[in-house]
């Protein structure tokens, strides 16, 4: 169960939690009008320390603007509202959820006369898929639900009504018994989980969907990619036929709250050695390195929360 922390931040101003709240009638309860984001902070030996904080900004500005909503704070304003949001709640490492939606108003599907308002919640949040999961990997199957067909529902932003969808493949998951669904795009090919990026390893090349297959564009996902290509291993963005989930030699997801979870069984069939494969464990040790300050910030993900954004 969600443990409320002190204060969320609600159009400029810190409010306590108890108080963020919206009218039953507000635009978003029936017709799923909001745009959000799901961040990291992670306790580093210097403090807490929020996990890309630029590109999320960035993202909820673009999923904002796909939607035509206009967001009265710059993305400079934003960042800053976030670090004080982790230091006035003291959280030492936490999980960060901005969220603008579309409020009271009128009560058709037209939304110019509904405020816009924007509120920045955080809370403590531990590991996704279970602290297990990250070492033995996971059993999902291939939904029988497909992802947003392009020019639906817009995949790139991350949006509010986009989840039922992801619901649907994530209750169907786990009534079967599997941890996680993957959604097929609706050519068939292979797109991302219900919450999370896939990544597909064969004869040591790392393969991922290109965002042309419905995906949201994961910060977690570009963060895989660019530590790959650190690490030397060759990295590929095109479309995954599903059957290549079963041949592959390793399976993972990467998401803000998955991270980096090694899949070891797709609809039964074992992935690889039916245990986290070497290139994942690889990039699961840089990826946590570097989050938890044991390796230098070379690519400048963290923003330390005590300093404040350049405007
Ligand atoms: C549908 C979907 N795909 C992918 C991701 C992973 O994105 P990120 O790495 O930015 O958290 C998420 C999580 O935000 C998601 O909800």
């Amino acid at each position: 169960m969600l443990k409320p922390t002190e204060k969320i931040w609600h159009n400029g101003k810190f409010i306590p939690w108890e108080d963020a709240r919206i009218h039953v009638i507000s635009h978003v309860v029936s017709y799923g009008s909001s745009v959000f984001e799901g961040i990291r902070c992670y306790a580093t030996p210097s403090g807490p320390a929020i996990f890309r904080l630029r590109e999320h900004v960035r993202r909820l500005l673009d999923s904002a603007k796909i939607y035509r909503m206009e967001i009265p704070y710059t993305a400079a304003v934003l960042g800053d509202a976030m670090c004080e949001l982790v230091r006035v709640n003291k959280m030492p490492a936490c999980y960060l959820r901005p969220v603008v939606l579309r409020g009271y108003g009128e009560a058709g599907v037209f939304p110019g006369k509904n405020p816009v308002e924007v509120f920045l919640a955080c809370w403590e949040w531990g590991k996704y898929l279970g602290e297990e999961a990250l070492a033995q990997g996971v059993d999902v199957c291939v939904s029988s639900w497909n992802r947003m067909a392009p020019n639906t529902l817009p995949a790139l932003a991350k949006a509010g009504g986009n989840y039922m969808n992801s619901q649907l493949i994530k209750m169907e998951a786990v009534a079967n018994g599997y941890n996680e669904g993957i959604a097929l795009d609706i050519e068939g090919y292979v797109s991302e989980g219900s919450g999370e990026n896939l990544f597909v390893v064969r004869d040591g090349r790392l393969i991922t969907p290109p965002l042309g297959a419905s995906v949201l564009p994961g910060i977690t996902r570009d963060t895989v990619l660019r530590l790959a290509q650190d690490l030397g291993i060759p990295t590929v963005e095109t479309i995954i036929p599903r059957e290549m989930l079963y041949i592959a030699d390793e399976v993972f997801f990467s998401g803000t709250a998955a991270e980096i979870t090694p899949i070891r069984s797709v609809d039964k069939i074992q992935v690889g050695a039916g245990r986290r494969g070497p290139i994942t464990e690889a990039l699961q040790k840089e990826f946590f390195a570097i989050i938890e300050g044991a390796k230098p910030d070379r690519h400048g993900w963290l923003t330390a929360v005590k300093e404040l954004q350049p405007a």
